[in-house]
């Protein structure tokens, strides 16, 4: 039998790479791995908030199917919880339990699109969106995000692509890969230009807590969106550690009703996989009722200096065109190729890989506009960042034309 053509058009490079690093290691080299983002995975600890919540969830049994849009307990502390951020003003009816925001985006695809209705997504993108929109034979269009710009997105662009086929805007601030938080002067842009058209914006704000620069905002588009329809999504994975959870929730705000049928059709799907874990969304529950300063703003702290080492040491290296991440944990640097012997994003990071052994991903795989960058997380400790950073000049000095 042939794979599907559906699943044959799309590649997802953040794994992809790792077959390669597969190799390096069966030839007996210790590969730093800076490609993926979990922060388990370089020694966080996922908070004694959630690992004694979920405890307490076994203790009480719920280990039944929940109802398919989630527990309404669930339901009703993540709407507390949004609301407590943002005062939006949302209620359960409005929230949708997931497996991560993996599951949303997916079922988001399903419900509100059609083949060969148009996307929008950032030029410089988390690769879910494109990957789902490819797979569901949607209209694909990247719009422009450029280092030179902080990498937000370019309003004008986006009015020149939007048409009468657009279904689906998709912001994420902050943003993987780039760790670039947009401004509400942008957000309001866009979310007027949408408004013109019979679309939605998906917001993805999965990163909203890891905010690492003081005075810096995260927008919720959801609060600055008037009468323009928004889902957006968040869970457990980055902000709460808990990656391995698969725990996440979208919820959607529409004054107008605008979206009241494909929304329905949203919940209609989760019918289709029954529930979303229940003593997760139990879990999710219990943690949501606790105090977060017991760990988030040493996490903060952590990554802000992971970040701080990482980018200094980027920015001076010559060559390379770095911006300085305010959120999250990847850096995007961008490489001025014709200073050096590779051809493209590719053949240097398996060069880094292979003559190095640090895994980063390629930065066209996350985007048109990610061709001559690449991604790495800043989630391992300051020795090994410092190592990587060691082995990069080097690298970049072996290879100047
Ligand atoms: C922007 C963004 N959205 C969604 C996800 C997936 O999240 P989840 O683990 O909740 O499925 C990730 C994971 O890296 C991400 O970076």
């Amino acid at each position: 039998m042939k794979i599907s053509d559906r699943t044959a058009s799309f590649s997802y490079a953040i794994r992809d790479v790792l077959a390669v690093a597969a190799e390096v290691e069966s030839q007996g080299h210790r590969v730093i791995k800076l490609n993926i983002g979990d922060p388990i995975k370089y020694g966080f600890k996922t908070p004694k908030l959630l690992t004694e919540s979920l405890k307490y969830a076994e203790e009480e049994n719920y280990n039944f199917y929940a109802d398919s849009q989630g527990l309404l307990e669930f339901r009703e502390a993540i709407a507390d919880y949004e609301n407590s951020k943002y005062n939006l003003g949302i209620t359960p009816k409005e929230v949708v339990a997931t497996a991560g925001v993996s599951e949303g985006i997916q079922m988001t695809f399903m419900a509100f699109t059609n083949p060969k209705d148009r996307t929008l997504v950032p030029g410089i993108h988390y690769p879910s969106y494109s990957g789902n929109s490819n797979i569901f034979k949607l209209d694909t269009q990247y719009y422009k995000t450029v280092v030179e710009d902080n990498f937000y997105p370019d309003p004008d662009h986006i009015r020149s692509l939007m048409t009468e086929n657009t279904k689906l805007v998709f912001l994420n601030s902050p943003n993987n890969p780039t760790g670039s938080v947009y401004p509400e002067k942008i957000i309001k842009e866009i979310v007027d230009i949408v408004g013109e058209y019979d679309a939605c914006i998906v917001s993805d704000e999965t990163y909203d807590k890891l905010i690492l620069d003081d005075g810096l905002e995260h927008i919720a588009t959801a609060k600055v969106a008037k009468d323009v329809p928004v889902i957006a999504y968040n869970g457990f994975s980055k902000v709460f550690l808990a990656p391995g959870w698969r725990l996440g929730y979208a919820y959607y705000h529409d004054p107008e009703g605008k979206i009241e049928e494909p929304w329905e059709g949203l919940q209609k799907l989760t019918r289709l996989r029954l529930s979303a874990s229940t003593p997760l969304q139990k879990a999710g529950t219990e943690a949501l009722k606790k105090d977060q300063s017991s760990y988030l703003p040493e996490t903060v702290k952590q990554l802000r200096d992971r970040r701080d080492l990482m980018y200094g040491r980027l920015a001076e290296m010559d060559g390379i065109n770095v911006y300085k991440p305010e959120a999250a944990f990847y850096i995007f640097p961008i490489l001025e190729l014709e200073k050096f012997k590779w051809k493209d994003d590719k053949e240097f990071v398996f060069d880094f890989l292979r003559k190095k052994h640090v895994l980063s991903v390629f930065g066209s795989g996350f985007g048109p506009f990610g061709d001559s960058g690449f991604r790495m997380v800043y989630l391992p400790t300051l020795e090994e960042i410092d190592i990587a950073m060691n082995r990069l000049e080097d690298l970049l000095n072996e290879n100047r034309i």
